[in-house]
């Protein structure tokens, strides 16, 4: 019996697309198979957008035993009417936000009466507006004095005490590493409040850290706060690489993938492995790949579909992790520079792997304005632009007016976010 199976509530599962054929039926790598300009098109598209980080995963790959185990969690706690504290641990891009989110959406087609699930990433909040942030999604009410929201928060979950038996709420802190270093007392408190909250409040905690701080185990142990705990291993090649089939198989055409041989996905598998095994940097990879490909084929003449070979993906995993070099030459950019290419990779991440400069300027702008970042002018933009293809940090293409060039970058996000994470203004963009 396969680990779904033992859930205790139905799993949706996903729709079997027209185009997704038996697993036996699928790979044929040597063949080239004969598509319309048309459709090349198309399949690029939905295959980078497959790829784009922003992505929800339509289904988990692998990760069955943690599947159930934070299954376990919240059905014990639910029907035991308990109230349970989770510590979620793993390095960076190994699953754990995908994998709560599936277990939450799959509760949340249980339809359990007076359930409610409220997930909360702390990369997005300002300490002193955690408490307004849980009081609005758990009561669905704005409070227009944020200094009474812990009180209406405490009076929230005493309310939930005295009156129907059946409500409870699951809460899911994602990244509390981050609201850790800002208020490390926030974090004790939840912890504390859901010990309190006598069955009403389940506690999610995910982190990059794989232990809990000491400090903070040894105050919630005295006063007998239990947390359990639960680490997601990095990813091994043979995992990362069914993670990139599954996505290149969501969008083939036949059964078949088109655009990356199964020996360069191999490769890439086993690199992003031995770095630390980040599927995000996979993803990442395997859009840089394609992001070449398409530019090839703006070039190609005729309608057949070229692929990602082996060579053409060494290439993009040496000069990915020749990085060192790379965050040095990120980290000397003016900040409106670093500014400029988080635009660029935003968008990219968004499923747009060339853009114009007018377009980026716009992006750059809003998110400049939205981080309240210093910005310059439309008309310095050209400059900003040129001075970072100068150093190769990004390409034009060929167009007969300079607005027309399409600009593209293949650095890494990673490397980018390294750059800049100690950055003032900036250093929250790629977040
Ligand atoms: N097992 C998996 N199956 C399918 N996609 C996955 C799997 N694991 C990770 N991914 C994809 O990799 C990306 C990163 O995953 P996720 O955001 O869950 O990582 P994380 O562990 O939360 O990382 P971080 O610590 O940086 O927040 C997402 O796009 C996710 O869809
Ligand atoms: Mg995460």
């Amino acid at each position: 019996m396969s680990s779904q199976e033992k859930l205790p509530w139905p799993v949706t599962k996903k729709r079997k697309s027209k185009k997704e054929i038996p697993e036996d039926s699928q790979e044929c790598n040597s063949k080239r198979v004969k598509v319309t300009a048309n459709a090349t098109r198309d399949l690029l598209i939905a295959t980078r957008s497959a790829f784009s980080r922003s992505a929800d995963p339509a289904r988990m790959v692998g990760r069955e035993m943690e599947h159930a185990e934070i299954t376990k969690f919240l059905q014990t706690a639910i029907s035991d009417h308990v109230s349970g504290r989770l510590y979620i641990a793993g390095s960076p891009g190994t699953g754990k936000t995908a994998l709560v989110h599936t277990v939450c959406r799959e509760l949340k087609l249980k339809d359990i009466e007076g359930l409610q699930i409220v997930e909360i990433n702390c990369n997005t909040i300002q300490p002193k507006n955690l408490y307004f942030e849980l009081v609005k999604k758990l009561s669905g009410m704005e409070i227009k004095k944020r200094v009474n929201a812990q009180r209406e928060f405490e009076s929230l979950l005493k309310n939930n005490d005295k009156g129907d038996d059946n409500n409870s709420s699951v809460v899911v802190m994602d990244e509390v590493d981050n609201l850790f270093e800002k208020d490390s007392n926030l974090i004790y408190s939840l912890f504390e409040y859901s010990a309190l909250a006598d069955g009403k409040m389940t506690l999610i905690a995910i982190a990059n850290e794989i232990n809990l701080d000491k400090r903070l185990l040894s105050r919630l142990s005295a006063k007998n706060v239990t947390v359990e705990s639960l680490t997601f291993k990095s990813y091994k090649p043979s995992e990362i690489s069914a993670i990139i089939d599954d996505r290149l198989k969501s969008v083939a055409i036949n059964g078949e993938n088109l655009l990356i041989e199964s020996q360069a996905v191999e490769l890439c598998a086993r690199k992003v492995a031995s770095e630390g095994g980040d599927a995000r940097q996979a993803m990442e990879l395997c859009m840089l790949a394609l992001q070449n490909l398409d530019n090839k084929d703006h070039h190609g003449k005729n309608d057949e579909i070229g692929k990602v070979t082996l060579t053409e993906m060494s290439k993009i995993l040496s000069n990915a992790f020749v990085t060192n070099k790379t965050v040095q030459r990120l980290r000397e950019l003016s900040i409106h520079q670093q500014a400029m290419l988080c635009s660029l990779i935003l968008m990219r991440r968004n499923g747009n792997t060339s853009t114009t400069q007018a377009k980026l300027f716009t992006f750059y702008r809003g998110l400049c304005k939205k981080h309240s970042a210093p910005l310059i002018n439309q008309a310095q933009f050209p400059d900003l632009v040129t001075a970072c293809e100068s150093i190769g940090l990004l390409k034009f293409g060929r167009a007969k007016r300079n607005e027309d060039r399409k600009i593209i970058t293949d650095i890494l996000e990673s490397d980018l976010r390294e750059a800049i994470k100690d950055v003032p203004h900036v250093k929250n963009f790629l977040k």
